[in-house]
């Protein structure tokens, strides 16, 4: 062979290296990408899971904070120096475990509690950030748990809260809750409020 051929022969399997290592490199990095080469994560399809079909539920039920009296199921936690003398009591943090029954009535049969925080957050309106958990108690539902995180100014006749996710039964769920004052008591600040919840789970 004359050096010259032996020369070109030489680079092109130089090249055709470089072009299988840059194709290998390629290759590992796009299954780096995908995940494929991960032990900590593996992709499933939701019927391995027995997650088959997604239904809507719709809950109902009555919503009580109790604010004065003995046994409040809502309490004040943090204020801020001006809070008292904001007409929104902006600043205000409530700690809640308030109870959900079927009627408007507390003392009908009890179906959860609605637990979280909730604060004043408008300096121009009464409206409140509210971030807390349903825990349901009855049934299938016992144990399972919806999470509420929205704003709720309490001017309007009816409030809308996202439902971000879920437990239990609720697992994978997102919605919305339609919220109604049924009654307020303007002296001691106790409510009651009725809530229609449509969730999508499955
Ligand atoms: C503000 O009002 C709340 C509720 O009436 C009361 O518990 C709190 O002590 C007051 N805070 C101040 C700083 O006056
Ligand atoms: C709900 O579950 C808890 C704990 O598993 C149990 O103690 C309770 O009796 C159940 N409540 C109802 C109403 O089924």
């Amino acid at each position: 062979m004359p050096r010259n051929s032996l020369c070109k022969s030489t680079s092109s399997f130089i090249l055709l290296l470089t072009y299988f290592f840059f194709f290998f490199i390629f290759s590992l990095s796009s299954v780096m990408v995908n995940g494929e080469s991960q032990s900590f994560a593996r992709t499933l399809s939701p019927e391995s899971m027995r997650f088959k079909q997604e239904k809507i539920t719709h809950l109902h039920f009555y919503f009580h904070d109790i604010v004065s009296g003995r046994n409040p199921t809502a309490v004040r936690v943090a204020e801020a120096p001006i809070t008292n003398k904001s007409a929104t009591f902006f600043g205000a943090v409530v700690v809640m475990d308030d109870p959900l029954t079927e009627t408007p009535e507390l003392t009908s049969k009890a179906v959860g509690r609605a637990q979280g925080i909730y604060s004043a957050t408008s300096q121009s309106e009464l409206s409140f950030l509210l971030a807390f958990n349903f825990v349901f108690s009855e049934g299938k539902y016992n144990g399972s748990t919806l999470s509420v995180l929205g704003r709720e100014p309490v001017g309007p006749k009816v409030r809308e809260l996202p439902v971000i996710g879920g437990s239990g039964i609720f697992r994978f769920a997102r919605g919305y809750a339609l919220v109604k004052t049924q009654a307020l008591d303007l002296k001691t600040g106790d409510a009651v409020l009725e809530y229609d919840v449509f969730v999508i789970h499955y």
